[in-house]
């Protein structure tokens, strides 16, 4: 030590505080929307159609909820589901023609998985002689309409199951596909069938399904359903609504206080289908107006679905633009869900581990800063930043330093 100079400690150490800070913000605390410096599972956002203009670090990422609580049946959890996933802002078509046509989703699929999202609505026609990802009218699929071929996208999702192997996906299938074997020939050359959960094996009675564990260990962790009752028989892919309750789509879906089946679905009470999905989003996909969304008007529907569906949590919770939120948004919503779910608290933060049901852990919060940013354009700063403006005896300096360091967020 005698070699170095205090003032060079110093500024290595200073160094190292402003790089902790710098890349570790937490939920709430205000960020640069430039250069998004929030903690892991954050983005930077703000939520204009709320009147919140502070740039925030915004959650983007569920708890996943088996590391939280494990051993329960696949129908104990929830899982935060995007809608029309394929259909990513700024993508062009794979035919090279210009892309017509909203919307839903701002990253790839695999930056999804990679954030928790474990349920996936693809639509998929048949095209240019394979089985295209399509966002169309009629059935028929165009080139002004066409993302891109549907095997890119399985191919990124068996990347992730073999890279993940306690992870379970579920795809919705909206099927417009036509051609013979075309859904199965496709899963087959993206090397999915190895992970394909037996429909033979999906409950049909309202039983549970298998454990996450159960489901880990035969590697059967790709859950498939598709919108056609016949591809059941002719293909052993499992007809959704047999299996699964749906709440109604886009506008209609998001009248408050009323949570209705989609037309193809059994009524939300059917006590006889196991999972429960609810979608939450607009006919005509609005990214500024998702954060409004996807927040406290997300979690009231959640909540009448649940009165809806005889008092189950929805399993699937379906929004667009997911990483849109003022807060916590459908990461909250999942989060909450599965707290119900899976520990009888109000998240799934407050379960404790090996605790009998309903012993909860709630911190003590601080109320947040407010989310508008103030008229002046300086915004209440979050506490670890004031520490860098306020003299400190420098003992208290180099412990918070040290803690700082030794708290490297990722
Ligand atoms: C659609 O795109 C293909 C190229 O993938 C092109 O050959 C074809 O002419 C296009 N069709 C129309 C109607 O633009
Ligand atoms: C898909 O693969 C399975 C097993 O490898 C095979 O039995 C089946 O015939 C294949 N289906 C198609 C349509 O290629
Ligand atoms: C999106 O929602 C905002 C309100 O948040 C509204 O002003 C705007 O017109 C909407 N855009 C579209 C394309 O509907
Ligand atoms: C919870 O139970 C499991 C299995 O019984 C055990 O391995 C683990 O250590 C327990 N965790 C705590 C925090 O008690």
């Amino acid at each position: 030590m005698q070699g170095l100079d205090i003032f060079h400690i110093k500024l290595v150490l200073i160094t190292g505080f402003l790089i902790g800070v710098s890349s570790c913000l937490k939920i709430g605390e205000t960020c640069s929307s430039s250069n998004d410096n929030c903690d892991a599972g954050l983005t930077c956002g703000t939520c204009p159609a709320n009147d919140n203009t502070r740039p925030r670090c915004t959650r983007i990422h569920p708890i996943i909820p088996t590391t939280k609580v494990n051993g329960l049946p696949f129908n104990k959890y929830s899982w935060l589901t995007t809608h029309n996933s394929f259909a990513r802002t700024g993508s062009n078509s794979g035919t090279g023609s210009v892309l017509l046509g909203p919307a839903n989703q701002e990253d790839s699929v695999t930056d999804q998985l990679n954030n928790g999202v474990r349920g996936l609505m693809l639509d998929m026609y048949d095209f240019n002689n394979d089985i295209w990802l399509c966002h169309s009218f009629n059935g028929r699929c165009l080139n002004v309409t066409a993302f891109e071929p549907a095997i890119n996208v399985l191919k990124e999702i068996q990347i992730f199951l073999e890279n993940n192997p306690s992870e379970v996906i579920t795809i919705f299938i909206e099927d417009y596909v036509t051609s013979p074997q075309g859904l199965s020939k496709v899963f087959n050359a993206s090397g999915l069938n190895k992970y394909w959960f037996p429909v033979a094996q999906m409950p049909k009675a309202g039983e549970d399904w298998p454990t996450v564990d159960d489901m880990v260990q035969r590697n059967q962790r790709l859950v498939v359903f598709t919108s056609k009752s016949s591809k059941e028989a002719s293909e052993g892919i499992a007809y959704e609504w047999k299996y699964v309750v749906e709440s109604q789509y886009g506008n209609e879906g998001m009248i408050a206080g009323s949570c209705r089946n989609r037309a193809e679905s059994s009524p939300m009470s059917t006590s006889s289908i196991s999972l429960v999905l609810q979608n939450y989003f607009t006919t005509n996909p609005n990214v500024t107006e998702a954060c409004v969304d996807n927040s406290a008007q997300l979690i009231s529907m959640m909540n009448t679905c649940h009165e809806a569906a005889g008092n189950r949590w929805p399993n699937f919770i379906a929004v667009d633009f997911y990483r849109r939120s003022d807060g916590g948004g459908a990461s909250e919503a999942v989060d909450e869900a599965n707290g119900h779910l899976t520990c009888g608290c109000d998240s799934i933060a407050y379960c404790k581990a090996n605790a009998t049901f309903g012993t909860c852990d709630v911190p003590a919060l601080s109320p947040p800063p407010p989310a508008k940013l103030s008229p002046a354009g300086t915004s209440p700063e979050p506490s670890s930043n004031s520490l860098i403006s306020k003299p400190l005896h420098p003992y208290y300096f180099l412990l918070i330093i040290s803690t700082v360091v030794l708290q490297l967020c990722h």
